[in-house]
């Protein structure tokens, strides 16, 4: 969060204001290396707003970030080359199969050949995909066309990795697998990963850092277990719904 570690995610007054309303206020945290950073926030808080802006692909209307060094506003294609983004809301060509549709968003990160097949054979195999990785999306289940989406996200090697309410359609087993990927490129790979969910038991189980934001502010960032401690909390929930009560008196 702090220190000496390099941040790779690091945000300084970031707003965003949609017409007279403000869905992003002022909001400045930082995120380093190899952490795993748990976004909450009720629906309409501002995590969407804010995970694109970071992304570039929606301008601040104040402030700034950089993302892996790279400024979120005049650097963006450089930044997203580097980074995995699975949005919200996530429709798949139906015409496509895993296969070419992996093969298409790899060739769009200028990558293609023997090590591409082999990435997309490794996420096809991880997701439980390789059954079906030649069958048209457009049959897919909610499930299981999250994890195409997912496989997406992964499929550039990337350093930082934005997702979105990312374990929503999963089942447990394909949400426990899921958690538990993310937490093994997080140590042995170095790879950050920013997630917004409002599933507080995915939070307690993989993230250490975590920040609330409630109406666009930021009402919390820090170590989960500091901000338990410091809030008098047993757990997750506890915590989370005693300073969005504060934030809403
Ligand atoms: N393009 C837009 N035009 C106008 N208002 C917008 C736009 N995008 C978002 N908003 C508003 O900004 C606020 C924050 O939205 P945002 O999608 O960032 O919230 P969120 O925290 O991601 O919510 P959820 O948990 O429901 O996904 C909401 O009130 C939303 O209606
Ligand atoms: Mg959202």
């Amino acid at each position: 969060m702090t220190g000496t570690q390099e941040r790779v995610i690091e945000l300084k007054g970031l707003t965003k204001h949609f017409g007279d309303f403000h869905a992003v206020k002022d909001v400045s945290f930082s995120v380093t290396k190899g952490e795993i950073f748990g976004f909450m926030g009720h629906n309409g808080a501002g995590k969407t707003s804010t995970i694109k802006m970071l992304l570039g692909l929606s301008k601040p209307t104040a402030g700034t970030a950089e993302v892996l060094g790279h400024d979120i506003l005049h650097e963006s294609l450089a930044l997203r080359q580097r980074c995995g983004f699975l949005p919200a809301s996530y429709s798949l060509p139906k015409d496509m199969t895993p296969t070419t549709f992996l093969t298409y968003i790899a060739s769009m990160f200028g990558r293609a050949g023997a090590p591409v097949k082999r990435k997309i054979d490794e996420l096809l195999d991880f997701f439980g995909l390789a059954d079906v990785k030649d069958k048209k999306l457009g049959g897919f289940s909610t499930g299981m066309a999250q994890k195409v989406g997912l496989a997406q996200a992964l499929i550039n090697e990337p350093e930082v990795i934005f997702l979105d309410e990312p374990t929503a359609g999963l089942d447990p087993l394909g949400r426990h697998d899921f958690l538990q990927y993310m937490k093994t490129l997080s140590t042995e790979r170095g790879v950050t990963v920013m997630f917004s969910t409002h599933i507080l038991t995915d939070i307690e189980s993989i993230c250490e850092h975590v920040a609330i934001l409630h109406q666009g502010k930021l009402i919390a960032d820090g170590h989960l277990n500091a901000l338990k401690q410091q809030h008098q909390s047993a757990n997750m929930d506890e915590m989370y719904l005693k300073l969005v009560r504060e934030a809403m008196s």
